[in-house]
């Protein structure tokens, strides 16, 4: 059994320990915003926070948060919308939609280390997470308006 906090609530999945946390919680808990992409780290789908920074839930063993802070798409602001989600739908950033949680959830750990981000530390910190529908300028414009 395998014990941590997520959202705010403590949980436990009974999984063996090599289960990449991004199953844990789709199978396991039902937090189905945390998105499958390529499985191997590197597309960003699968990104949430993991004591408060982005991290790759794909390739991520469950047993290694075990009594960690975890932070999906679902507790990023508990009530109504995070300023990050605010900024996205107010720029209508997404097309098909299905690579934006990990992306919001890139953008708000981008947002603590860079309060004003130029386009160069958006770009560094944002390249590795792919969308098939390049909404990448979209993604920048809604960062700054966040950031604003
Ligand atoms: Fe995790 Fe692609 S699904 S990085």
């Amino acid at each position: 059994m395998i014990k941590f906090k997520l959202n705010g609530r403590d949980v436990s999945v009974d999984v063996p320990d090599d289960t990449p946390l991004l199953w844990a919680l789709r199978d396991e808990l039902d937090q189905t915003g945390t998105k499958f992409g390529c499985g191997v780290g590197q597309c960003g789908a699968c990104t949430v926070h993991v004591g408060g920074r982005a991290t790759r839930s794909c390739i991520t063993p469950v047993s290694a948060i075990e009594g960690a802070e975890i932070t999906t798409i679902e507790g990023l602001h508990p009530e109504g919308e995070h300023p990050v989600q605010q900024a996205w739908r107010d720029i209508q950033v997404p097309q098909c939609g299905y690579c934006q949680s990990g992306q919001i959830m890139q953008a708000v750990s981008l947002l603590k280390d860079y309060p004003d981000p130029t386009d160069e530390e958006i770009d560094g910190v944002m390249g590795g997470s792919l969308c098939r529908c390049m909404t990448y300028i979209r993604i920048r414009k809604a960062i700054k308006k966040a950031a604003a």
